[in-house]
């Protein structure tokens, strides 16, 4: 992997957490502990599931119970993976000493979000990152809700204030995934080389792939229905118009 991908030593993370909490998108949880087991440049994974974690889980993945969710989520163990319990606030991880070199909740929900953005620090998961803060570490926030409110908002800039990267669970399309395993897949690549362990299989944009055809590009176009609202007035009705 590195053969093609080198990644120079300074970059390289070799220990990291994985938070899980309640906003939907447990399939990118189990995405990025695929590729993470997968990559040999990662040689632990500290793993905290939220409480409420667990509720989504079991909606989505159709998963029960609190024990042994990376075997549950993987379908075999790792030895790489170490779960913790949400309520564990002694975990490793909840020290400054202990040398995670980076920290990942997907999904981030708004909950979570509000906590670590306030310094709440009360349990694991809001503890180790209010941890990877304090000592400038990375701590990639994968925020999942839709609309915004603006405490939301708020909370994001504060986080974003604070060192945290806001990196939303919002799916790629232009590389046309065909599940939503691609989709999850190919979201978890970006969050992974945005840590500095860029994937080899990742999907990569060639700006330089062959132009549609006019004819192509017109028929896709016919077939886009634009609405206008009766309510609108002419000159608004002809902005939405090609010049
Ligand atoms: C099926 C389901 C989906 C949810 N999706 C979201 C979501 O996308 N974003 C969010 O912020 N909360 C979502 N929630 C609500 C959170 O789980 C809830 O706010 C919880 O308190 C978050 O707790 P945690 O941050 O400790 O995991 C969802 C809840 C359920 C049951």
């Amino acid at each position: 992997m590195s053969d093609n991908h080198p990644v120079p030593e300074s970059l390289q993370t070799r220990n990291i957490t994985l938070a899980v909490t309640g906003a939907s998108g447990s399939i990118y949880a189990a995405e990025f502990l695929r590729a993470a087991v997968q990559d040999d440049r990662i040689a632990k994974i500290n793993l905290v599931v939220s409480e409420n974690a667990l509720r989504v889980l079991a909606e989505e993945l159709h998963l029960s119970g609190r024990n042994d969710l990376a075997e549950k989520l993987l379908g075999a163990p790792s030895p790489k993976i170490k779960q913790h319990a949400e309520t564990d606030i002694g975990a490793n991880i909840a020290s400054g000493s202990y040398p995670t070199e980076a920290m990942i909740i997907l999904p981030c929900s708004m909950g979570t979000l509000a906590a670590i953005a306030n310094g709440l620090a009360a349990n694991l998961i809001q503890r180790a990152a209010d941890v990877c803060l304090k000592e400038n570490r990375p701590l990639i926030l994968c925020v999942r809700e839709t609309p915004f409110n603006r405490i939301h908002l708020r909370n994001m800039q504060l986080a974003s204030d604070a060192g945290a990267t806001i990196f939303p669970a919002i799916p790629t399309l232009y590389n046309h995934p065909q599940t939503t395993e691609d989709m999850a897949r190919n979201f978890v690549h970006r969050v992974l080389a945005h840590i500095g362990l860029p994937q080899p299989a990742a999907y990569q944009w060639q700006p330089d792939y062959p132009l549609p055809t006019p004819a192509s590009a017109l028929k896709s176009v016919s077939s886009v229905k634009i609405r206008v609202k009766p309510s609108f007035t002419e000159p608004e009705k002809s902005s939405l118009l090609p010049a």
